[in-house]
């Protein structure tokens, strides 16, 4: 059976029927060779130790982080511009870099998201060549769900029982919508204060969700040892060092859309700091396998005041993180006290010359406001914080006259609907806030009064 790849946004695809006898013009067959022949196996980043593909996260000899090891000589030779460029939108254009053997028979359209030239948001920070990599467009609302679709892929081929994660928000949806989409059932762990809008996308898409009275550190502590009883696929736990290979498609569809160049600075949020540490991964391995040219990039990374465990390491030259017991931030999603890439995007940033930024949540939620009044965007706290690190690193000196500078809005604020009234005197519908009038008698002659007695 030929696999096609028919793309429509936020819909399920279904690579299963047999194809049509003619193929849908924006289709085209993407196989590759077998993964194993691509993919070597999982390194431990500490000591190199080498280790087949499978459910686990953490090396066995010094307990160091696993990533996958691919054999860049051989994928060199198969991926071009061209081709890539002739496939269908989404991240399995990318398929000979991902740890996958093939296009997944079922997964959401996820990825080829715009990057938007923001010309005036860009004044506004002082920043020349500002471009938005507008992830809030993804299927679940959020980046997360490029690296779920990875593991569902995954989870499919080697018929886990189910899709679970501990999360601090944008992976629950992510999670429940890709379990949704393959037929798996998805366990879905939480702090119990999470924002509502977050737990009910979850529910909705038919995830169990279990509120966990504590931190995300300690949900996580909580789903490490479930995810060795269970032997569910915990996307960010015992599937981890695959899940994470899905971020770098960001950095991947950056170039492409730049037409294949990387920029000279990204700015990205840093909860566990994966996204941060699989960007840089991403451009480094387009070099190495000659999709782009070899370019320094600095990358700046995003906190919030309330858990900036890697800003503060950042700002004190501190060699090691101090972790943050009790996150206190509207911006839920990056409240990770403990991050498990904390360290390693720490050195990644100090050798290319960023930065970590700490922000305050009231100009976290200034920056939610600005970027949807002035580009028609509306980003979660997330985003908000990306972009006031943007606005700090450019006064700081990183980002500099002519820079072009690319910043990623993970998440969509329909996730985080009161973070923009922070800061705010009038809350969310009362009188008095921003543009939103008063109930009027449903008539012309009074609306038209209203109008006059504004002007
Ligand atoms: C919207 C959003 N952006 C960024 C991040 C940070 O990603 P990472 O944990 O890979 O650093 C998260 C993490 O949950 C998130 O939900
Ligand atoms: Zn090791």
């Amino acid at each position: 059976m030929t696999t096609t790849l028919v793309q429509t946004a936020g819909t399920l695809v279904d690579h299963s029927a047999e194809p049509p006898t003619e193929p849908p013009a924006h289709s085209s067959a993407v196989s590759s060779p077998a993964t194993s022949s691509r993919v070597l196996g999982l390194i431990c980043r500490s000591c190199r130790l080498e280790q087949p593909l499978g459910l686990r996260y953490v090396c066995p000899h010094c307990f160091g982080p696993l990533q996958v090891r691919y054999d860049l000589k051989l994928i060199a030779g198969l991926v071009d511009r061209s081709v890539i460029e002739s496939r269908p939108p989404g991240i399995w254009r990318y398929l000979e870099l991902l740890p996958v053997e093939r296009v997944p028979r079922r997964s959401l359209a996820v990825g080829s998201t715009p990057l938007i030239a923001a010309e005036r948001l860009g004044a506004s920070l002082g920043i020349d060549r500002l471009w938005l990599k507008d992830d809030t467009r993804n299927p679940s609302l959020s980046f997360k769900d490029r690296a779920v679709a990875i593991a569902a892929a995954l989870a499919m081929d080697w018929e886990l029982p189910a899709l679970a994660c501990a999360s601090t928000g944008n992976l629950a949806a992510a999670t429940a919508a890709a379990a949704a989409a393959v037929g798996l059932p998805a366990y879905v762990f939480i702090p119990a204060d999470l924002e509502r809008a977050k737990i009910e996308h979850a529910l909705a898409y038919g995830a169990t969700v279990v509120p966990l009275d504590g931190t995300y550190d300690d949900v996580n502590r909580v789903c490490i040892e479930l995810a060795d009883e269970t032997g569910w696929g915990f996307v960010n736990i015992n599937l981890r060092p695959l899940y994470t290979e899905g971020s770098r498609t960001v950095a991947f569809e950056i170039a492409e859309g730049l037409g294949w160049r990387s920029p000279d600075v990204v700015v990205v949020p840093i909860g566990s700091g994966a996204l941060l540490g699989k960007l840089v991964q991403g451009f480094d391995e387009l070099a190495t396998v000659g999709l782009i040219a070899r370019r320094p990039i600095r990358f700046v990374g995003a906190q919030a005041a309330g858990c900036a465990p890697v800003a503060d390491a950042w700002s004190t030259g501190a060699a090691e993180m101090v972790p943050v017991r009790r996150p206190n931030t509207i911006v839920r999603s990056l409240a990770i006290g403990s991050p498990a890439d904390g360290s390693h995007v720490l050195r990644l940033v100090r050798e290319c010359g960023g930065s970590v930024e700490a922000i305050a949540d009231a100009n976290t939620a200034a920056a939610i406001r600005d970027v949807a009044a002035l580009e028609g965007i509306y980003p979660e706290t997330a985003g908000g914080v990306t972009l006031a690190a943007a606005r700090a690193a450019r006064e700081r000196g990183i980002i500099r006259d002519g820079d072009e500078v690319v910043a990623l809005l993970t998440g969509n604020g329909l996730k985080t609907p009161d973070a923009r009234h922070v800061g705010l005197r009038a809350g969310p519908g009362e009188p008095g806030e921003g543009g939103l009038a008063p109930v009027l008698p449903a008539t012309f002659d009074a609306v038209e009064s209203w109008l006059e007695g504004r002007s």
